[in-house]
């Protein structure tokens, strides 16, 4: 019996019924708020969608904890426990929301003794659920996923992303990172914009790899789950594997 599988089961629902509330949001007029900086932004969706996510998980489980992106920001302690933990990005891609770019995603990380547990990214207007549960694999509507195994850079696709801070030595190393990167030469960089969804892409395969200076607990721990399920590795800049699995043959995928 799997103590998490209802978890996980309550945490898709969940996102889907968040993705309803971003879709149908789109529809409407978007006010913008600056957090951090002026390209560093908030709407009122991310507020509620998150708002309706932590108030469901917790009237279903009422001893977890939880760490949301937007109740961070408003002042909420960012502390992971041994306790079950509920890590949440309401909106991946706030900017992209506010542009109607087609890359948003509702992230979640469950992790329990620090060890996450399973992850769920759902990107809503792809309509692609990405789910993998520890040890079970990685899956993108209920299809077995699986990364490239490309094993030469210079046939790989790299994504990243330009992250807040535009200060000139910020700056300066993006665009040296860049410049050695596509110098290689590789087959290019794209910058979807939603780190959720980048993890996803590399863990099926669409790119081979993703760098991003300055991500967040939220952005990445319901992708860093889907990724290493689906045979990647997620490491930080010492070059430290922070979770390996084997990589497994490639699904039979239809044709
Ligand atoms: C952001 C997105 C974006 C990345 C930023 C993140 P948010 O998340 O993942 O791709 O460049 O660093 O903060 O703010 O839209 O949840």
């Amino acid at each position: 019996m799997d103590p998490w599988l209802e978890c996980m089961d309550f945490g898709v629902a969940m996102t889907k019924e968040a993705g309803k509330m971003i879709r149908d949001a789109l529809q409407r007029e978007i006010s913008v708020r600056e957090k951090s900086s002026p390209v560093d932004l908030v709407t009122e969706t991310d507020q509620k969608v998150e708002e309706l996510i932590i108030s469901s998980i917790r009237e279903k489980f009422p001893t977890h904890s939880f760490i949301g992106e937007e109740s961070v920001a408003a002042g909420a302690p960012s502390a992971l426990t041994d306790g079950p933990t509920w890590i949440i990005d309401p909106i991946d891609g706030t900017t992209n929301f506010v542009h109607r770019f087609p890359f948003i995603s509702v992230s979640i990380g469950f992790t329990v003794n620090r060890q996450i547990e399973f992850g769920i990214v759902f990107s809503c207007l792809e309509n692609k659920m990405y789910t993998a549960r520890r040890g079970r694999g990685a899956f993108c509507n209920g299809a077995p996923i699986t990364v490239s195994g490309q094993q030469d850079i210079t046939k790989s696709l790299i994504l990243t992303e330009m992250g807040f801070k535009k200060d000139s030595e910020h700056f300066r190393a993006m665009m040296a990172n860049m410049e050695s990167i596509l110098s290689i030469p590789v087959h290019g960089i794209r910058a979807p914009g939603s780190a959720a969804v980048n993890m996803c892409l590399v863990a099926c395969g669409a790119a081979d790899a993703y760098y991003h200076i300055g991500i967040h607990c939220w952005d990445m721990a319901g992708g860093a789950a889907i990724l290493t399920e689906a045979g990647g590795v997620v490491m930080d800049i010492t070059d430290q594997p922070r979770q390996q699995r084997r990589r497994r043959s490639p699904p039979e995928l239809p044709v």
